[in-house]
C-alpha cells in the first residue's frame, strides 16, 4: 500500500492528473518516506517553475467589522470580546506607501465582511492605489459580493480576489458554518470571479473541526477541476472565544503534504507558505516553501491595530512576518537559498490565461 502512494505521487508529479480516490489513498496512506518524497518533488517543482525567487505580498487587514459567524474565526459577528477597527482611505494609502518604500508591488485587502465597506467605497480604495502606483498589483479578500460588485472592483482596476473554499464536502462546510452560509453560493462567488478575470485563489485550512481524509482528498480534486491560480492554505488553529476554542489545531506534517500535493497538482500556482503554518513552528515559513510554497505575505498593517485581526490565537504578526522585518525575512530565505522578488509577481502566463 506504501508503494502505491509513492507511485502516486511520482504520477502526478509527472502531470497525471488525480482521482479523489487516489489523492484519497496518498493521504491515508503516506509514510514518512512518501511524505518526504512528495516535498522533494514539490520543492523541485517551484524551482523548475519559479527558481530561487520567493514572491512578497503586502497584507492590510483594513477592517475587522464582519457580518458572518464562522465557527471557526475570531473576527466573527457573534464575538463580543474582538475589538472592532476600519482603516481610512488615507491610512490604506501610508500603508501602501511604506509598502511600496520596501518593496512590495501587490497589496492584499483583506478584511471581515463589513457592510460599510460598499462598491463605492471600495472602488475609491483601488482606485487611488492605481493612481498612485500604476504598478502595483491590487488583490482583495473580502469575502462573498454580488457579480455586479465583482465587475465593478475589477474594472476599478483589483486584479486578484482570495476567497477560499474553506472545505469542498457540503456536510463539512455546515460543520464550520451556520445554515446561512452555503458552499454552493461560494463556488458561485469563485466562478464569477473568474469570470470576470481575476486571477483567482481557493483555499482551506488543513485540520478544522470534523475534518476527515475525505474532505481533504475532496479539497485536492476540486483545487485539481477548478485550476486556481493561488491556493492559500494554512492549519487551523482555534480562537478562545469562538466555538471551537477547545479544538486541537491541524497538523504541521498534513499541512505540508497538502502544500506539496497542491504544487504537484498545479506546477504553476501561486502558493502561500502561510502565517498560520509560520505561528504553529518558528521554522513554518521555511518548511512551507521548502514543500513547494513560493509566496509569503508579511503584514503591512499599522502596528497599532494588528492584534485586533485576530483569526486564531498567537497569530504571528512580528519579525519575519511583518513588512518591517524585510530584513530578517531576506537573511531566513538566504539559508534555504531563496531570495524575494521585488515585482508584482504574477504567474507564468499559461496558468493566468485560464
Ligand atoms: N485558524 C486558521 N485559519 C483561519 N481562518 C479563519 N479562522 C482561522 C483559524 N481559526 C482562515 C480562513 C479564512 C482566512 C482569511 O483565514 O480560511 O478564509
Amino acid at each position: 500500500m506504501g508503494e502505491n502512494a509513492r507511485e502516486l505521487i511520482q504520477a502526478l508529479a509527472q502531470g497525471k492528473r488525480l482521482s479523489t480516490a487516489e489523492y484519497l489513498h496518498i493521504l491515508n496512506e503516506a509514510n514518512d518516506q512518501d511524505r518526504e518524497l512528495a516535498r522533494d518533488l514539490a520543492n523541485r517543482m517551484r524551482i523548475a517553475q519559479y527558481g530561487d525567487g520567493i514572491f512578497i505580498r503586502g497584507l492590510v487587514e483594513f477592517t475587522n467589522f464582519c457580518k458572518n459567524d464562522c465557527f471557526y474565526c475570531g473576527i466573527r459577528r457573534s464575538n463580543q470580546d474582538a475589538v472592532r477597527y476600519r482603516l481610512t482611505l488615507s491610512q490604506i494609502m501610508e500603508c501602501l506607501e511604506q509598502g511600496y518604500a520596501a518593496g512590495f508591488r501587490t497589496l492584499v485587502l483583506q478584511g471581515g465582511e463589513d457592510v460599510f465597506f460598499t462598491d463605492g467605497k471600495m472602488c475609491e480604495i483601488v482606485t487611488s492605489i492605481k493612481l498612485r502606483h500604476p504598478d502595483v498589483a491590487v488583490t482583495l479578500s473580502l469575502g462573498e459580493r454580488s457579480y455586479g460588485s465583482y465587475r465593478r472592483l475589477r474594472e476599478a482596476g483589483a486584479d486578484r480576489y482570495l476567497l477560499r473554499h474553506e472545505t469542498a464536502a457540503e456536510w463539512h462546510y455546515a460543520k464550520l458554518h451556520p445554515p446561512v452560509q452555503q458552499l454552493a453560493t461560494r463556488l458561485e462567488c469563485l466562478r464569477n470571479l473568474k469570470a470576470l478575470g481575476y486571477q483567482v485563489g481557493c483555499g482551506m485550512m488543513v485540520g478544522s473541526p470534523y475534518q476527515t481524509a475525505e474532505c481533504l482528498a475532496a479539497d485536492l480534486s476540486f483545487i485539481q477541476e477548478f485550476r486556481p491560480q493561488m491556493v492559500g492554505l494554512g492549519p487551523f488553529i482555534p480562537h478562545h472565544s469562538t466555538p471551537f476554542a477547545k479544538q486541537p489545531p491541524g497538523s504541521v506534517e498534513t499541512t505540508l503534504l497538502l502544500l506539496s500535493l497542491v504544487r504537484l497538482t498545479l506546477p504553476k500556482v501561486l502558493l502561500p507558505a502561510t502565517t498560520a503554518l509560520a505561528t504553529l513552528h518558528p521554522k513554518g515559513r521555511l518548511m512551507g516553501i521548502l514543500a513547494g510554497a513560493n509566496v509569503i505575505m508579511p503584514n503591512l498593517s499599522p502596528v497599532s491595530q494588528r492584534n485586533h485581526y485576530s483569526l486564531y490565537d498567537n497569530k504571528a504578526n512580528s519579525g519575519a512576518e511583518a513588512a518591517e522585518g524585510l530584513a530578517i525575512l531576506s537573511r531566513e530565505l538566504e539559508t534555504i537559498h531563496c531570495h524575494i522578488v521585488i515585482g508584482r509577481g504574477d504567474a507564468p502566463n499559461p496558468l493566468i490565461s485560464n
